[in-house]
């Protein structure tokens, strides 16, 4: 089983960028322990601050891959290239959001990536990555 996280704009600051809201680890340093508990799951990692890039990555993947975990940063609230993309994959793709982006400004409300994902999740820090492949493997054994 293989599994793709890609994170958008900004979070290749996490740990630095607001830690208040995003916490103080970085991304390089949770995912080790993301792979230990899941070891029989290939997770790959992929982090770019270009929308282009992210859709590239998405399509190298998406037709081979068991589910994508995307975190679009930004991109969520305004991109519909992405939302067109994730309609055109095969595997499906889960939103993370590390904040609970409701209980934020109003234009992080709306999500164009929501309508097209299995699910969302957000609000639970860098646990949301986790949940996000429970969430995964529970669909595949439906
Ligand atoms: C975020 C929430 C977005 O609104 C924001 O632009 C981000 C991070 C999150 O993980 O909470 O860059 O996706």
């Amino acid at each position: 089983m293989k599994i793709q996280i890609i994170n958008g704009p900004n979070l290749n600051l996490l740990g630095t960028r607001e830690p208040g809201i995003y916490g103080k680890s970085s991304f390089e340093t949770y995912l080790p322990q993301l792979q230990s508990k899941y070891p029989d799951i290939q997770i790959d990692y992929y982090q770019s601050n270009i929308e282009g890039e992210l859709i590239n990555k998405m399509q190298e993947v998406g037709f081979d891959y068991d589910g994508i975990i995307l975190n679009a940063g930004a991109y969520t609230h305004t991109s519909i290239a992405l939302q067109d993309c994730i309609r055109s994959l095969k595997c499906p793709t889960v939103e993370v959001h590390i904040s609970n982006v409701h209980k934020r400004e109003e234009f992080r409300h709306h999500s164009y990536l929501s309508p097209a994902c299995l699910g969302v999740i957000c609000g639970f820090g860098l646990a949301g990555y986790d949940m996000a492949i429970a969430g995964i493997l529970a669909q595949q054994e439906k």
